[in-house]
């Protein structure tokens, strides 16, 4: 079983000095055109310097890829001064930080895109009430935002992060062109399963490219992603075991597996004797470490998730209680904050956006 409290070093040679992750999570805390505000640095550097690594909130490569007001921008080189200052915010007591990057696709609309229509593999809204149907991607502008996850990377590396993950799950553009719902192509980009897994390969490639051609040090690369889809048709967990091990064979550093529940089981058939969790590390088998996440609550649950995961990330527990990380490494969980009142919104740094976000989510005994 992997220690809470233990190291752990990538392939790329960054050092974690313990098992836990911040979990990636939006704030909606940015200025309306992407820059980092100081209340957002804050944010961080509230709840840093006690995880092993900090994954931050999602930011949009692209333009036409923002998917919210108060979303972080990456897009352009005017965010690396901000982007500077929240990686230093994050790298306090060796935490380590790591840029989530993405583009929303259809999962977006033409008001937060001030007009545009929102872009996806082809015209197929989502499955959700006033879902806007999207505009179908040339092969031209494909190829432009592929390029613009290099681009984001290679800010990524000017404003001192230590690493980048790719935002592969979530129902966002990666995962749009892996699903057979959202990715109708009959071009190269989708179709079969090899070709819906195009756009994958070249972002992965590229992405890993600009690292290792850059002369970094110690600089990550990882892939987050959904083990699977609720819609017909839909990813299934066999089509995300084919993903997990094309990545596993793949330059990056590591996986980090989406759900709500790390004790979730899948809804496809033949793969419900154990919890998603465990077919995706058998099939990774040793060569990459993966990331486990979803309703962490205190130790007990971290050092369940670590009998399979390699390092353990928390959300929303860690938004509740800033100082969560400590207290599970002191073996203190009796300490952990599980409560939340109106009038903690301000001390926890947190956005009306998230607030609202939280208390919809929230379990019932932590409302
Ligand atoms: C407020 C909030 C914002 C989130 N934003 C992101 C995000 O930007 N990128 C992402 O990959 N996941 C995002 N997630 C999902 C979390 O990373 C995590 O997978 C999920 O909350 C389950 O973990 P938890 O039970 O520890 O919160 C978000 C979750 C919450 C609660």
């Amino acid at each position: 079983m992997n220690n809470l409290s233990t190291g752990l070093t990538f392939k790329r040679g960054l050092q974690l000095k313990n098992r836990l992750v911040v979990a990636p999570m939006t704030t909606k805390m940015s200025f309306f055109d992407g820059v980092i505000t100081n209340d957002e640095i804050d944010y961080y550097a509230l709840r840093t310097g006690e995880v092993g690594a900090f994954i931050t909130a999602a930011a949009n490569v692209h333009e036409e890829g923002k998917g919210w007001d108060g979303e972080l921008g990456v897009y352009d080189d005017r965010f690396i001064p901000g982007l500077s200052k929240l990686a230093a915010a994050i790298k306090k007591n060796h935490t380590k930080a790591i840029l989530q990057i993405f583009h929303a696709g259809r999962m977006t609309d033409s008001k937060v895109l001030h007009g545009l229509q929102p872009v996806a593999p082809s015209a197929v809204a989502a499955e959700r009430p006033d879902a806007q149907i999207p505009r179908e991607l040339t092969e031209e502008e494909i190829w432009g935002i592929l390029e613009s996850f290099k681009k984001a990377t290679e800010r990524a590396i000017k404003a001192g992060f230590d690493g980048v993950e790719i935002h592969g799950a979530n129902t966002y553009l990666i995962q749009q062109f892996f699903s057979p719902h959202s990715n109708r192509r009959t071009d190269d980009w989708g179709g079969s399963l090899e070709k819906r897994v195009r756009f994958i390969n070249e972002l992965v490639d590229g992405v890993t490219e600009v690292v290792d051609q850059s002369g970094v040090k110690d600089f990550v690369v990882g892939y987050r992603f959904s083990p699977e889809e609720y819609e017909e048709p839909g990813i299934r967990l066999s089509d995300t075991l084919f993903l997990v091990d094309l990545l596993s064979k793949k330059p990056l550093d590591y996986l980090h597996l989406s759900v709500n529940n790390y004790r979730n089981h899948s809804v496809s058939d033949g793969f419900k004797e154990k919890p998603i969790i465990e077919y995706i590390k058998e099939t990774i088998k040793d060569r990459l470490p993966l990331i486990g996440v979803g309703d962490v609550r205190n130790g007990v649950d971290a050092k369940e998730i670590l009998a399979t995961a390699d390092l353990v990330a928390v959300g929303r527990a860690m938004l509740i209680d800033p100082h969560w990380a400590q207290k599970v490494l002191d073996g203190q969980d009796h300490l952990i904050r599980t409560e939340l009142s109106h009038y903690d919104q301000e001390d926890l740094r947190i956005s009306n956006g998230v607030w609202g976000f939280l208390e919809g989510m929230m379990p019932e005994r932590l409302k």
